[in-house]
């Protein structure tokens, strides 16, 4: 009930807006980390769409969590420029030494693993950004030690 009403009071705020789902959306995931499933159909309904819009915009973009984030979030740069140095083999990497996929946490709720597209870091690629702090150079090794830091 209290997501609920923090929802529409989001929603109210945004009424009248044009483009608004999301500034919404983005204004949700900060009230609660996540974006819960309970206000995507106050969201659909308010704005008119199906729930099938509000979640393919959800996924289209990879800010969305639906489910909140472990303790520590990773993301791993998935653009061109670190794909370029090797950035799928340090996701590969990731995702094997978590036991994870994208946009999962690992079962002790200690990490989050996420995509990011392009931390603004290129000229230091492979980039990773561990809870909000840019990372560049990362390699497997490197990997092992941001994880090991943060478990
Ligand atoms: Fe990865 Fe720019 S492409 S930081």
């Amino acid at each position: 009930a209290a997501i609920i009403a923090r929802v529409e009071e989001i929603l109210d705020a945004h009424q009248g807006m044009e483009g608004p789902l999301l500034p919404i959306l983005h204004a949700i995931q900060e009230a609660f980390g996540h974006v819960p499933q309970a206000s995507l159909p106050l969201i659909a309904q308010n704005l008119n769409l199906s729930r099938a819009e509000v979640h393919g915009v959800m996924s289209f973009y990879h800010d969305f969590r639906e489910a909140p984030a472990g303790r520590h979030v990773l993301k791993l740069c998935r653009a061109e420029a670190c794909q370029s140095m090797g950035a799928d083999r340090v996701a590969d990497h990731a995702r094997k030494a978590l036991g994870i996929e994208w946009h999962e946490t690992t079962k002790d709720g200690a990490v989050t693993l996420e995509p990011v597209f392009c931390l603004g870091l290129c000229a230091c690629a492979p980039a990773a950004m561990v809870d909000g702090r840019v990372v560049g150079r990362v390699d497997e090794a490197r990997l092992d030690s941001l994880l090991e830091e943060v478990r």
